[in-house]
């Protein structure tokens, strides 16, 4: 790729309280799709003048990190009226066994990576179905989206339909295939060792999974804490263990390189034991308010600095937009939320948690030049110069007022992969 400079308004998150805002900014891209420069226009670097420039006035941020999703939900999402459990047996296992089909994977798995994009997503971690053909075939897709991407193929070796069961060896294996083919492919590729969750695993296949991970420097993703049927499900299946994170625990599932979905009905020492161990947790509030999971404790969560960021859980989750899902994080907590924080989850809480933030969640030299044009134009008086905006106006137009056909222009290393007809 040549390389090349965008002038543009830039808005960068540092930190859950504090964002960076150029409204005359400028960044440079280099031929290895990192960042030059990101910073004010005005003191961009000399000899980064002569690149080919873009002017835009839609606002620049990073892309979005999608912490938590499932591509096989992709078109089960809103389905109504239920609490986790039911949902789960009524509408999504019937969902994903239709993924023993490969041509419905390789439909859905197009669909879901364009959706992902166009949402203004570039980094996703994604759960596919227990099927390691339409694994495979997420991962094809994936590559030829050109997003970031972590991906497993779940695992369940027990009380789930006969169509979904599989063996704790088959499930092994089909995971070990997985990993030698498409784990670290290419550089935006990842595999995560999925435990479903605790209800449909049982240790045997948990202590595997983890020895698994453990072996080939995977990431483990899997569910904790979502709803409170669950977790006396969990008590009964584990009685000895003490709590639903030392199940985890036990079985060698929880390190640096894990993500926990939910994490909502955690008590302190839960909380404590994920603190201990640097797990990161996926933070998913559209999924929690369609499901009626609960509230999920983000003050405890801060305060014990463990790494956290946005899921759109889709399909509990409606949508794959992250301006849908920061709303709805602000509206789990029943009071106003700084718009800081929802930016800073979305994007390089989501990075520290996968431990990306050397190279992806903020506009910073060095890093890789992941961004989302996004235009406020219809926020503001026409004419109005975004120079006069202070950073809590234009985080709040991005956080509460946003749609998911704002996104005007999303690129990848630098590169742009989706740009808006309009
Ligand atoms: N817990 C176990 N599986 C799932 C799932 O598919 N969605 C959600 N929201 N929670 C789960
Ligand atoms: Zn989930």
């Amino acid at each position: 790729m040549d390389p090349w400079r965008l002038h543009a308004p830039l808005l960068s998150p540092v930190s859950p309280t504090e964002l960076r805002w150029h409204p005359s900014g400028a960044v440079a891209v280099g031929a290895d799709g990192r960042m030059l420069y990101a910073g004010d226009a005005a003191a961009l670097p000399e000899q980064l003048l002569a690149l080919p420039a873009r002017e835009t006035s839609d606002v620049v941020l990073p892309g979005f990190v999608d912490l938590h999703t499932h591509l096989p939900q992709y078109d089960a999402r809103g389905k109504f009226g239920m609490t986790l459990l039911e949902w789960l047996e009524h509408f999504i296992f019937p969902e994903e066994a239709r993924f023993a089909d490969d041509a419905v994977a390789r439909d859905v798995s197009t669909r879901f990576f364009r959706g992902m994009l166009e949402a203004g997503t570039t980094t996703a971690m994604v759960f596919s179905s227990v099927h390691r053909s339409a694994t495979h075939i997420a991962f094809e897709e994936a590559e030829r989206s050109k997003l970031r991407v972590i991906l497993g193929k779940v695992q369940m070796d027990r009380d789930v339909p006969a169509a979904l069961l599989e063996t704790a060896d088959a499930s092994i294996r089909d995971t070990e295939i997985l990993i030698d083919a498409w784990h670290r492919k290419t550089e935006r590729l990842w595999v995560a060792v999925t435990p479903r969750f605790a209800p449909t695993c049982s240790m045997d296949l948990m202590r595997r999974s983890a020895a698994l991970a453990h072996r080939h420097g995977t990431y483990v993703q899997t569910h904790l804490n979502e709803s409170e049927a669950e977790i006396r499900m969990v008590r009964a299946l584990f009685p000895d263990a003490g709590s639903y994170t030392a199940v985890y625990r036990d079985a060698g599932l929880l390190g640096e390189r894990t993500v926990l979905a939910h994490n909502i009905h955690a008590s302190d020492e839960e909380l404590d034991l994920c603190a201990q161990h640097r797990c990161a947790v996926a933070h998913c509030p559209d999924s929690n308010l369609f499901l009626g999971s609960g509230r999920f404790p983000l003050q405890r969560t801060l305060d014990r600095g463990i790494r956290a960021g946005l899921g759109s859980d889709v399909g509990a989750g409606t949508t794959l937009s992250m301006f849908g899902v920061m709303r709805s994080m602000c509206w789990v907590q029943a009071r106003s939320l700084h718009p800081f924080l929802p930016l800073y989850f979305a994007t390089r809480g989501g990075a520290e948690a996968l431990s990306m933030d050397g190279d992806i969640g903020s506009l910073e030299q060095g890093k890789q030049a992941d961004m989302v044009a996004v235009r406020v134009d219809r926020h503001f008086h026409r004419g109005r110069d975004l120079a006069h905006l202070k950073p809590l106006e234009i985080a709040s137009a991005l956080v509460y007022r946003s749609q998911p056909g704002d996104v005007r222009e999303v690129w990848v290393g630098g590169e742009s992969l989706y740009r808006a007809e309009t």
